[in-house]
């Protein structure tokens, strides 16, 4: 699918299944999030731009790479993209965080924005905008929207599960913004959830049900 990679390494997918499953514990639940937002940001930067610099190890002068540019700007939805979060930063320890407070209204579905507070300069970072649960595409699309207003120009959307109405909405609102998942499942219900899903992603890792 076009804008879309779906993350489809062996560890990613099976602790996605482990995920899912019904009887997996909040503290289970919380650790496989953090596990595969470390793998997942593992792809998602695997093409950051690199520059040589010159260094010296103990035995000679060397050329090396690393990353160049300003650091990234990791920006989680609240709550469920907190998940993400300290996998990513494990991998990445000086991302700056940029965090968006939505949450989405149980009978409209849409995203209503209770906090916002990220890096002033955002138009000079690569942000990668985290939320486990692609589903009607709301609250994405509102946050990149938010993202854009205060400057940023190259976001990339990483989620756990997609949904394919959530591909297309995210997709056709802002089309260059590319997604990065563990997987897309098969539709969205009536109350907006993934099925097959895993259910509530907040719930299941707060232990908030
Ligand atoms: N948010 C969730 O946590 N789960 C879904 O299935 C859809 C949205």
């Amino acid at each position: 699918m076009q804008g879309v990679t779906v993350v489809d390494h062996p560890l990613v997918q099976h602790k996605l299944t482990l995920m899912r499953d019904k009887q997996r514990s909040t503290k289970g639940f919380r650790q496989l999030l953090n596990e595969i937002g470390m793998l997942l940001c593992y792809e998602v930067t695997r093409d950051l731009p690199i520059e040589r610099i010159e260094i010296e190890t103990p035995m000679t002068k060397m050329e090396g790479a690393q990353i160049a540019g300003k650091k990234l700007v990791l920006a989680p939805i609240l709550r469920a993209g907190v998940g993400f979060l300290d996998g990513m930063l494990t991998l990445v320890p000086a991302a700056r965080v940029a965090h968006i407070g939505l949450y989405r209204d149980p009978e409209s579905l849409q995203a209503v924005e209770y906090y916002f507070k990220a890096p002033s300069d955002l138009a000079d970072r690569m942000v990668l905008v985290l939320d486990p649960m692609l589903a009607t595409a709301n609250s994405a699309v509102a946050a990149i929207e938010r993202l854009k207003e205060r400057g940023a120009k190259d976001l990339r959307f990483v989620c756990l599960l997609a949904a394919p109405e959530g591909i297309e909405r995210l997709r056709s609102a802002h089309p260059d913004v590319h997604i990065w998942t563990a997987a897309i499942d098969e539709r969205l219900n009536d109350h907006g959830y993934i099925v097959p899903g895993l259910g509530d992603a907040g719930d299941r890792m707060y232990g908030t049900r």
